[in-house]
């Protein structure tokens, strides 16, 4: 089996290195990929916006499956271009996409299905005025949202009605965000705990993946700006049995039934990231793949053969298997770079990398990462490195995971030391 993954994040590297993992011992080349991923198959330089490009190195390399890891070829419709030429695609098509790449269609979706979300107004260039009423009438807190795809910079969480008002006129008026921001989402702020859900579909039948959670902020305690993401656990403490039943009763089969009958099927990962409320589990968002760091903790959980689970999603086969789970928790913690998610310093030189790969249950993911001239490994990104580990449970994951981080040295690494720490207290 050859495979193409498109990316190049700690995302990729696990989908890369759990399709490594196979008896089938799959050839693999990653699209642009990273320094850990070169150790697992070739990395090639290849723009997932060039269709034809794609398309010409698939034919070349008789590739078989192609992974698409992020969204945003996803939304420019790469899994279309694919299917067209009968290649087998993990990822939806563009329609169905818009579930993560456009806020103002997934909403309409979820009213429209009775899916429990925040209540929300939408607004377009041009009704700033009507926008600004609205924000004044439902007062703060309250979540602004820019429609299109933002690099996870498109929802704005308002603590005060001024920053609301600056939000909704950043993004209408000021075009901060571009044409991504012409539309906005204006939504009720949700309380509660976050958790996610990662949905393997191909248009008829589904699985999960364990629930986890992301740690969004960058300071410890949950403080300072968002970042992409600064570590994550599977599963959820917070994701009970019970709550799980009620999340799959009344938005995960609702969603895949409402896409199917709308003629948009959902072949591919789906992300339903959920604020457990008091009245139940709510849609914060979807998402058309999986999370960046969540894929580092739930595919390292799971004990089924990945070329099987990602070939029968692309070939409407996952009836066919029985996909299980490794006992026991998985948690990883990101190292970045001094300054990010602000400006940071790139070029940094990585040690330890393989000493903590050698210890028990740890598997470092690399994000930012290149190897030089020299064979010396390097940091190229805000974040650089997640370092996952499994264990019995929660809290020997995180042991496991910060043992790894220790082994691991790059000038200005930062990374936060509370990573689980509301699995922990549950
Ligand atoms: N960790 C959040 C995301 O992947 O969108």
């Amino acid at each position: 089996m050859r495979i193409l993954i498109i990316g190049s994040g700690g995302r990729e590297h696990a989908i890369a290195w759990a399709l490594h993992q196979s008896p089938s011992r799959p050839v693999l080349f990653i699209a642009p990929g990273n320094g850990g991923t070169l150790h697992l198959g070739t990395n090639v330089a290849l723009d997932a916006a060039d269709h034809a490009a794609v398309l010409g190195f698939v034919a070349n390399e008789r590739i078989d499956l192609v992974v698409v890891g992020p969204e945003q070829p996803l939304v420019d419709g790469l899994s279309d271009a694919l299917r067209a030429k009968d290649i087998p695609v993990v990822g939806p098509s563009a329609a169905a996409a818009r579930l993560e790449g456009s806020k103002a269609f997934s909403k309409d979706f979820m009213q429209r299905h009775g899916i429990p979300t925040a209540a929300y107004r939408t607004f377009r260039a041009g009704q700033l005025s009507q926008a600004l009423d609205f924000v004044r009438q439902e007062g703060a807190p309250i979540v602004v949202k820019a429609s299109g795809l933002a690099a996870g910079k498109g929802a704005i969480v308002c603590e005060t009605l001024v920053s609301a008002e600056e939000a909704v006129t950043d993004l209408l008026e000021d075009g901060l965000l571009g044409e991504a921001g012409s539309t906005v989402v204006i939504e009720s702020f949700m309380q509660g705990e976050e958790a996610s859900l990662f949905v393997l579909t191909d248009g008829s039948d589904y699985v999960l993946l364990p629930s986890a959670q992301d740690h969004k902020r960058i300071g410890e305690g949950d403080t300072g700006p968002n970042t992409g993401g600064m570590g994550a656990y599977a599963p959820a403490p917070v994701m009970t049995k019970e709550r799980l039943e009620e999340a799959i009763k009344r938005v995960v089969e609702p969603t895949l039934t409402g896409m199917r009958n709308e003629g948009n099927p959902y072949q591919g990962i789906l992300y339903v990231g959920l604020m457990i409320t008091t009245e139940g589990p709510k849609v914060v968002e979807y998402n058309c793949r999986l999370g960046d760091p969540e894929t580092q903790v739930v595919l390292p959980l799971l004990a089924t053969d990945a070329v099987e689970v990602f070939g029968a999603i692309a070939s409407g086969r996952l009836a066919d298997l029985d996909v299980s789970l490794h006992p026991g928790a998985c948690a990883c913690v990101v190292m970045a770079s001094a300054g990010y998610p602000g400006s940071y310093v790139k070029g940094k030189a990585i040690r330890g990398v393989e000493v903590a790969d050698r210890l028990e249950g740890v598997q470092v993911f690399h994000a930012g990462t290149a190897v030089d001239a020299e064979g010396t490994l390097r940091s190229t990104g805000g974040r650089v490195l997640a370092v996952s580990a499994r264990g019995h449970d929660l809290r020997a994951a995180l042991d496991r995971a910060y043992a790894g981080v220790k082994a691991i040295d790059f000038d200005g690494a930062v990374h936060r030391r509370d990573i689980g720490h509301r699995g922990l207290d549950r």
